[in-house]
């Protein structure tokens, strides 16, 4: 039983507070992803799992056993860093075996392993080599590799692909997610790069300032988020927020902004909040270009059509403010061309209170 379990874990450097009481249970074998912006507390909650930054208050239990005070080297975990922070001097097939030459294992024992490990990582040809001699995407699959044959009861990663271009860390990516299927060992990692969490997670952990905003699948998270921060956060184009106001309408509570009337789904919570103030949280991607007899259609002004291949951006005008649509480009170019009505499904419209930027209970969008 190889999960993590973080109880109440609060952060403090002197006087000041920067983790304010995380609550978190790691399964064994899950994938975890902590994401959020920059200072959010990723980095600090990782260390303190690994023992590398004290704890200031609350419980920490890996695989059953209160580590809260337990040394980072007896707590069975291995990092891996942005930075590889590997070691120049020694070659590949020395920086994988280090661990295990501490740990005073057999020279057999070793080099069997780094054999395996070597083979798992398509490092063989390269383990005479010296760090210099490697490209990024080497260096971070021999810094895995070092993490690798430790076999730790928990990988700890910290936006290891970070300093690789776009197209390794897309390859990267996928490597990571292979070796997580093929090994199963328990992983936390945290990126502040929203595709790596959505690729990468069995669940999601949405950190802001401190504190958990939100845990769940990726797609729950996507379709559901609790507040306005999690549906801004996740998502590529952000999902469009727009101020309105709830009134009764024909078929059931109706959103009220610009001039426009735009149809909302009739569940309790937003029936009774006819008069409030909301803002309305639409996907680009929910956004349906409109045929003409559509009775819930909104006319939108639009600016600027970005055709990408397969799919197109339309930017609207919505209230002063860019109004992202996505849509699909093939058989429909001729539409697109002059396009001003468009459609969106109550069901997919997110409902946030205006002041508190929570959604307003009920809105579940089964995945
Ligand atoms: N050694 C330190 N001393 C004081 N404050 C720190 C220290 N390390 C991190 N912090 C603060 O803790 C907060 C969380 O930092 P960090 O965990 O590194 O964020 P993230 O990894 O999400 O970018 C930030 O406000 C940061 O300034
Ligand atoms: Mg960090």
């Amino acid at each position: 039983m190889s999960g993590v379990r973080l109880e109440g874990i609060v952060k403090a450097y002197g006087a000041v507070q920067v983790e304010h009481g995380i609550d978190l249970e790691v399964q064994e074998k899950e994938f975890v992803v902590l994401v959020g912006p920059s200072g959010c507390g990723k980095s600090t909650t990782l260390r303190m799992i690994a023992g590398l930054e004290e704890i200031s208050d609350g419980d920490l239990t890996i695989d059953g056993r209160h580590v809260n005070r337990v040394a980072p080297k007896d707590r069975d975990v291995a990092m891996v860093f942005q930075n590889y922070a590997l070691y120049p001097h020694l070659n590949v097939a020395e920086n994988i075996a280090f661990g295990l030459r501490i740990r005073k294992e057999s020279k057999e024992q070793i080099a069997e392993s780094v054999e395996e490990v070597g083979n798992i990582l398509g490092l063989t040809p390269y383990l005479e080599r010296r760090p210099a001699d490697l490209s990024g995407g080497q260096r971070q699959r021999v810094a895995m590799g070092r993490a690798i044959v430790r076999r730790p009861k928990v990988f700890l990663f910290d936006e290891p692909l970070s300093n690789l271009d776009a197209k390794l860390r897309t390859q990267m990516r996928a490597e990571i997610k292979r070796l997580h299927k093929r090994l199963g060992v328990t992983s936390i990692y945290v990126t502040h790069d929203q595709v790596e969490a959505m690729t990468l997670a069995d669940r999601i952990v949405v950190m802001h300032d401190g504190r958990i905003e939100q845990i769940g699948s990726p797609m729950d998270l996507f379709l559901n988020p609790a507040n306005t921060f999690v549906a801004g956060f996740l998502g590529s184009p952000p999902m469009n927020m727009v101020k309105a106001t709830i009134v009764a309408g024909d078929q059931g509570p109706v959103a009220e902004l610009d001039g426009q009337r735009i149809q909302l789904q009739q569940i309790p919570s937003l029936t009774n909040a006819v008069g409030q103030q909301v803002t309305l949280g639409i996907r680009p991607e929910f956004v349906s270009v409109a045929d003409q007899n559509d009775p819930n259609m909104i006319n939108l002004d639009v600016d600027l059509v970005e055709t990408l291949g397969s799919e197109a951006l339309i930017h609207a005008n919505l209230q002063g403010e860019t109004f992202v649509i996505r849509t699909d480009t093939v058989g429909q170019m001729h539409i697109l061309d002059g396009i001003s009505g468009f459609t969106i499904d109550p069901k997919l419209i997110k409902v946030f209170d205006a002041k508190t930027g929570e959604a307003l209970p009920g809105q579940v969008v089964a995945q």
